[in-house]
């Protein structure tokens, strides 16, 4: 197989999704009836996690998921290696990449992923970057699937066809929901204040239907399968933070907004948040929220993820 790299949502088809939803489904089984799911152990694996910008899920989850795996992880960031120190993103990708099986990157402009992954001899796994986030959209989706199975027990259908409402920044989120609306057929409400709105051609996608603007957050929850929000200022936009915080007061998906979704509607946030800004407490605390479960779904995804970058299709 040659090498392939998850750098954004589109990376894989809508048949690689449907395959990897099972298999991740099959992967969490696994997990939770504390059974070894072990296709790294021999030959021993390594997976070179490397974070320019903070987390805690993205690290837990990958580092987690790959002991499990029976791999072996290697922990780089920005402040203990040669990153931070200027050596050429696309150095470092033929050096760590000659010694690992697969790399994945936290970092900012969505360029350097891309710089390291045309120099790596492996697979490369975006864990967000200013543009994108598609293994947390990944687990969303999973998420959505688990709860609100399709009669066919395809976890396909079980997409196609729902109304998402993302309320708040046009930022790496929505460009990935953008992007996952497009190839697996369901609609965005995106509802962001004026100067925050997303950019079809920075999310790239060439089909607008797959998303509809809402300048009121209400608006855009109206009859949604899921409601998902995100903090108001994004790593890396620190600076912002006083201008942002009156920009998006409007923007807090509360128990109003909630009231206007389907009545099954769910709610998601990629965390960490931040109670009282972008979602209330009562929302992201109450019964509708299956937040926790997204976290930990990061994990199961994932382990499904790495695992078709290295072995393919095991089922
Ligand atoms: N959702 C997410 O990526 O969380 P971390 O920033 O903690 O990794
Ligand atoms: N949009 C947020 C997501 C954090 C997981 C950020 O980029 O900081």
């Amino acid at each position: 197989m040659s090498i392939r790299h998850y750098l954004q949502f589109k990376d894989l088809s809508a048949d690689e999704y449907a395959y990897l939803l099972q298999r991740a489904a099959y992967i969490k089984a696994k997990f939770k009836a504390v059974e070894k799911h072990q296709p790294f152990a021999d030959p021993d694996r390594t997976l070179a996690l490397i974070f320019e910008k903070a987390s805690t899920r993205t690290r837990v989850s990958f580092e987690a998921g790959m002991y499990q795996l029976g791999g072996s992880v290697v922990h780089l960031t920005t402040g203990d290696s040669q990153l931070g120190r200027a050596e050429p993103i696309e150095d470092s990708a033929k050096v760590i990449s000659r010694m690992v099986d697969l790399v994945m990157i936290r970092t900012y402009e969505q360029s350097k992923i891309e710089a390291f992954a045309a120099h790596s001899r492996v697979p490369v796994i975006n864990g967000l970057t200013n543009e994108f986030h598609p293994c947390q959209i990944l687990a969303d989706l999973f998420t959505l699937v688990e709860y609100r199975p399709a009669a066919s027990g395809q976890p396909l259908d079980a997409i196609k066809g729902k109304v998402v409402a993302w309320v708040g920044d046009g930022n790496n989120m929505a460009n990935t929901w953008l992007q996952a609306a497009e190839l697996l057929g369901f609609t965005v409400h995106v509802s962001t204040p004026s100067g925050y709105e997303v950019d079809p051609k920075l999310a790239g996608i060439a089909n607008a239907n797959c998303y509809k603007v809402f300048k009121d957050p209400k608006e855009a929850c109206k009859g949604a399968d899921l409601v998902t929000t995100d903090v108001w200022t994004s790593m890396g936009f620190e600076a912002e933070n006083e201008v942002r915080r009156a920009a998006f007061a409007q923007w807090c998906v509360d128990e109003a907004m909630m009231a206007l979704a389907r009545p099954d509607a769910l709610f998601m946030h990629c965390l960490p948040a931040h109670r009282g800004e972008e979602v209330s407490a009562e929302v992201i605390d109450g019964p509708q929220s299956v937040v926790w479960d997204e976290a930990e779904n990061r994990m199961h995804v994932q382990k499904a993820l790495m695992e078709y970058l290295l072995l393919g299709r095991l089922a």
